[in-house]
């Protein structure tokens, strides 16, 4: 009771009624200029009435289906005052030639900025050039690399294999697959940036507070921009109620959590250390922007990860193929019944490599990204992009798209990736699973040995069905893919010595 009652106190505050219809008045002519909430035309009532789910099982489905049918591979949903495109060219437009002209922006910085703060993902400008010379400066050492590997590899032995065999040798061998690909991912990238080991892959599969309060925070900070309006949000925060409490409170377990373990690191000694918060510990000083920093990469690498893992096997367990043709090429290279030794090795396997990109581009993690417009803007296929408007690229829908990728476009096909057996990379501006230009993804060598390593020693070692076969993924909203009702797997040894 008492707690309702100060809440309507606040609520009836002159203060905040005055805050309250500034905010109003602002929002109103915001979205007069920038967006048409009265428009009526077929796409836009599709999405406000939901309709499209009639025909579709998820929103990018749709979005997929209309950006195939537009002519110049663009489309406009006025009603968010966005412009979605598959156009290649407008995605290097955007991307590179006019960099400058499509930031992040303010509307998405906010969304995260509680959570992440001023670190590499949210920020533009000075403050986003600093962090990714610095990012880049470490990136591109071999060492980085290697340790990443090494972490890896540490964690699919110690944790992932055993778990995988003690639920093999039960009478209903039943795993959730993602939620295994999410514990490993959260393990492996705390440990790559703090030099931190969270445990949540250990056998009795324990969740630690810093694992739940970074979901959580992860979580709601995604359904702000679900929200009808930046509004409904902001007055919660303001009242400090509902989801955004919930959300303020994991920020501070984060927050404790994270300055504990910088504190520690300067007792300790920082500079034999090679985990990324020790590297940038040598150039930053203040205690809130490495903890910034370490966040974002957190983020940035770890349900990407388990969302590129989960698709994977959701299509190997489709095509049996193509499973095989990975554990020939492994037998070929690394020799039957040999574990893998060296990074070097993995970059042989030419198979493996177009399978995990075939993958990513039928299913990329982050299934569309945005910027906004700073200067009125005509993209290369002619369209008009009003300043202060939302544009997005998809790369969902191009992974669909004939002109793009032939006809056989919607099939899981590896060896589109090869010529003469060796991998051929694609034109990042037609697929930009990991971004293109100046901001292309920091961690993508590492993600690529991170999927490599698990995948192979999965596939060597056991037999994975899926429990409930499916035609076609559903997926949950959020800032990155993820299956709905996860991915439960039946999982038997394989006959190997490994
Ligand atoms: C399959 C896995 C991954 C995919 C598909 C992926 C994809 C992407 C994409 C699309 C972006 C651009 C996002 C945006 O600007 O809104 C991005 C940025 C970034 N990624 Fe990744 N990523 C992956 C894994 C990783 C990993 C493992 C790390 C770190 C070890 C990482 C670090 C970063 C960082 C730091 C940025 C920000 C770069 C910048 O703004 O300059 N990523 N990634």
């Amino acid at each position: 009771m008492e707690l309702e009652g100060s809440w309507f106190l606040q609520f009836l505050h002159p203060c905040f009624c005055f805050l309250a219809l500034f905010f109003l008045i602002f929002f109103f002519l915001h979205c007069l200029v920038t967006l048409k909430p009265w428009c009526n035309c077929e796409i836009c009532h599709s999405f406000l009435t939901s309709s499209w789910s009639k025909q579709f099982d998820n929103l990018c489905d749709w979005y997929a289906h209309l950006l195939k049918t537009s002519p110049s591979g663009t489309i406009h949903i006025h009603v968010l005052g966005n412009t979605i495109t598959a156009n290649p060219d407008n995605v290097e437009y955007m991307l590179k030639t006019r960099f400058d002209n499509y930031p992040k922006g303010k509307p998405f910085s906010m969304i995260l900025g509680d959570f992440l703060g001023r670190g590499i993902f949210n920020v533009d400008g000075d403050l986003w050039k600093f962090q990714r010379k610095m990012g880049n400066l470490e990136f591109n050492k071999y060492s980085m690399i290697s340790y990443a590997f090494e972490i890896v590899n540490c964690e699919i032995k110690s944790r992932l294999v055993p778990l995988l065999s003690s639920t093999a040798g039960k009478e209903d061998g039943v795993l959730d697959l993602q939620d295994v690909f999410r514990r490993f991912s959260f393990d492996s990238i705390c440990r790559f940036s703090f030099g931190l080991d969270p445990m949540c892959l250990e056998s009795s599969l324990p969740m630690s507070e810093f694992a739940v309060s970074f979901d959580l925070a992860s979580k709601l900070s995604a359904e702000r921009a679900m929200t009808a309006s930046p509004l409904v949000w902001k007055i919660k925060r303001m009242l400090n109620i509902g989801s955004e409490k919930k959300l303020r409170e994991a920020i501070s377990t984060i927050n404790i959590l994270a300055q504990e373990v910088i504190r520690q690191k300067r007792k300790m000694g920082f500079t034999t250390h090679k985990d990324l918060l020790s590297r940038f510990m040598g150039t930053v000083i203040d205690e809130t922007y490495l903890r910034d920093i370490v966040i974002c990469f957190l983020l940035a690498g770890r349900d990407t990860i388990a969302s590129a893992l989960t698709s994977f096997f959701w299509l190997l367990a489709n095509h049996p193929d193509v499973g095989s043709a990975i554990r020939l090429e492994a037998d070929r290279v690394i020799g039957a019944n040999q574990e893998l030794s060296s990074f070097e090795q993995l970059r042989e396997l030419h198979y493996l490599q177009a399978a995990v990109h075939e993958s990513m581009r039928l299913y990329p993690p982050i299934q569309f990204d945005s910027k906004f417009c700073q200067e009125d803007d005509v993209l290369p296929d002619g369209i008009f992009v009003r300043r202060g408007t939302r544009v997005t690229y998809h790369p969902y829908a191009m992974g669909r798209i004939e002109e793009i990728w032939g006809p056989d476009c919607l099939e899981f096909k590896p060896g589109r990736w090869l010529k003469d057996g060796v991998f051929f990379p694609a034109n990042p501006f037609k697929y930009p699973v990991f971004q293109a230009g100046p901001r292309v993804c920091l961690g993508k060598e590492i993600a690529l040995v991170e999927l490599k390593c698990l995948s192979l020693s999965l596939l060597r070692r056991f037999h994975i069905e899926l429990k409930t076969p499916s035609r076609t993924p559903l997926f949950s909203p959020g800032l990155t893919a993820s299956f709905r009702g996860g991915l439960p797997v039946l999982v038997r040894e394989r006959e190997t010595t490994l």
